[in-house]
């Protein structure tokens, strides 16, 4: 343990942390609380200050301070590390100031521009119009407040003025998505005459805005929703919008409600709707799956009743299925979403969450099964949702209920799933052979050594690695992690700030082989790039001898010749 480490959970008391998030009693030396990592009626959610420790005799699960709040915010190590040395001040060693600086700075922007934009909302003249529409909606003050709700006024500086007053540079202000740049020099407001809906990250720092264009601004020509751009701090496919409220609300199996958009999460939770977030103008990617699956691995998809959110429907749910999650739907009427219900039939909403139904019954219903050729379409509709199912009593249970709707023996359904030997793309995306990747703890090692290494010489990814490719990766997070450094060419200080804690990890690896190896690192590399090539070869003739058509023959040739060479 290191000395900061040993410091935190000195200065903490594991009680008054735990007691943030669960209600502690007195029982005799420790204290007791219902667990917030199952659901229980009696408490067996035991801690006790003396030991720093936790323990739940219900789920089994238990630690130290560190461990439950890595546990319950869904963070790696080295960040709830991070937020319980902020708390304790306890200053951690910090190799790359400028950069941690940097990023601070721009935290800070966005929450300035988040306070300005709330405060105009709120209180000033340029923003009455603006809180006159949304109490029309049916958004109390208290919600605006809640969600730091704001206006951006119809102006092509205001927000530009306040940031340089504030002491902010152009670039920053660019950098953080708020401002563009005009072609002649100059800046110019992104968000102009627009709801402001500020979007967290998962520790609820503000890192971007989705602003709703108001009405009487609207000229047909703009968006009706502008987001901020990727930035340094944000990145579409893993921030789900509201997840750092909602997942104090999310247990294993509490269901996390998602919805399309920014209006249908905050009236949801006007309404008593906690455990309510939206992928927020982006399909569910397999990132946003894994970021709600920290917390739960039940998903109701509450999407709008239009082909548009049918279709995202489909997609979200092959994305949570391929990603290990139950999930069922939510149907509503035509043209209608979330947020039209709690307007307009607030007494209606608790009983139409509850109603959902497995996007199975749903599909069918629609595609009807009286005829042979509907249950012959319906079939062709689910094979593919079936196919890409991680968890097998999910898979069983679903193959259960195409069987009965359909009226086809189970046994013929299983057949047919096996029979196309492609999985639809979004599986190979979703899930790539993960389990491959940990059968042998030295493979995933191996990974995580080479990218060690690369991280801190990059040169070699043009000399002695140039032959690698991202396919050559099975673990995901490497496979990102190397293509990031391909796109950047850089060394571990500019990559973005999610890798951070996992590069930790890689720089830990790197340096436990230069320990144990009397080699250069070149040829370290040069050897663990050529047993890359080869566990990618030996799997290619493992599925081309799966195949056996003519044509996989012939590769399984090729695939043989570049072994040899390989090994040459
Ligand atoms: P909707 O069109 O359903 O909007 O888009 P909404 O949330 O119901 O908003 P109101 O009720 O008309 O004010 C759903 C979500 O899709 C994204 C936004 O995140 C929005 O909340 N979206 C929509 C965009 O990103 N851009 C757009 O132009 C439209
Ligand atoms: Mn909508």
């Amino acid at each position: 343990m290191s000395r900061e480490t040993e410091a935190i959970k000195e200065r903490l008391n594991i009680a008054d942390v735990v007691s943030e998030y669960v209600k502690l009693k007195q029982a005799g030396q420790s204290m007791k609380g219902l667990c917030p990592f199952h659901q229980e009626k009696t408490p067996s959610f035991i801690v006790t200050p003396r030991k720093g420790s936790w323990h739940c005799f219900g789920c089994q699960k238990g630690g130290d301070v560190i461990t439950f709040i890595q546990e319950i915010e869904g963070l790696e190590f080295p960040a709830a590390l991070k937020l319980l040395a902020d708390r304790a001040g306890v200053q951690l060693p910090d190799y790359k100031p400028q950069v941690e600086n940097r990023r601070q700075r721009l935290y800070d922007l966005l929450a300035t521009t988040t306070r300005l934009y709330h405060e105009i909302l709120m209180n000033q003249k340029a923003g009455a119009q603006a809180k006159e529409y949304l109490v029309g909606r049916g958004l109390t003050e208290k919600t605006m407040e809640e969600f730091t709700v704001g206006y951006a006024p119809h102006s092509w500086d205001t927000l530009s003025m306040w940031l340089k007053k504030k002491g902010y540079t152009e670039e920053e202000m660019v950098a953080a998505g708020m401002v563009g740049m005009k072609d002649k020099g100059g800046t110019f407001d992104r968000f102009r005459g627009r709801i402001m809906f500020p979007v967290s990250d998962t520790q609820g720092r503000v890192v971007a805005f989705g602003g709703r264009i108001v009405p009487w601004h609207e000229t047909g020509n703009e968006g009706k929703y502008v987001n901020s751009p990727e930035t340094a701090l944000y990145e579409k496919r893993r921030t789900v919008y509201n997840l750092s409220r909602a997942k104090r609300h999310l247990k294993n199996s509490t269901p996390c409600i998602v919805v399309e958009g920014y209006m249908d999460v905050v009236m949801l939770v006007q309404a008593g709707v906690e455990n309510v977030v939206a992928t927020s103008g982006t399909a569910m990617t397999d990132d946003h799956v894994a970021l709600i699956g920290r917390f739960t691995n039940v998903l109701h998809l509450a999407f709008d009743g239009d082909a548009a959110g049918w279709k995202a429907t489909i997609a979200a749910t092959s994305a949570a299925l391929a990603g290990g999650m139950r999930v069922e739907t939510i149907v509503f009427s035509d043209g209608i979403d979330p947020a039209d219900l709690v307007k307009d039939t607030p007494d209606a909403v608790q009983g139409a969450l509850a109603a959902t139904r497995p996007l199975v019954d749903v599909l069918v219903e629609r595609i009807g099964a009286g005829s042979p050729q509907q249950r012959e379409q319906a079939l062709a509709a689910l094979l593919p949702l079936l196919r890409i199912v991680r968890n097998p009593i999910e898979q069983g249970a679903m193959v259960d209920r195409v069987s009965r709707l359909l009226k086809i023996p189970d046994r013929q359904i299983v057949e047919l799933m096996q029979k196309e030997s492609a999985p639809p793309a979004i599986v190979r995306a979703a899930a790539p052979v993960q389990e491959e990747a940990f059968e042998d703890p030295r493979e995933a090692m191996l990974e995580r050594q080479l990218l060690g290494v690369l991280l801190a010489h990059p040169e070699m990814l043009a000399s002695d690695a140039a032959s690698l490719s991202s396919d050559l990766f099975l673990d995901p997070m490497c496979r990102q992690v190397y293509n990031e450094i391909q796109r950047t060419q850089q060394s571990s200080q500019s990559l973005p700030e999610q890798y951070q804690s996992f590069l930790v990890a890689l720089q830990a690896r790197a340096e436990e082989l230069a320990a144990t190896s009397s080699f250069s690192p070149q040829e370290e590399v040069r050897t663990m790039v050529r047993a890359l090539h080869r566990r990618y070869i030996r799997s290619q003739l493992h599925r081309l001898a799966q195949e056996g058509s003519p044509g996989a023959l012939v590769e399984f040739q090729i695939e043989l010749t570049k072994l040899a060479e390989i090994d040459a």
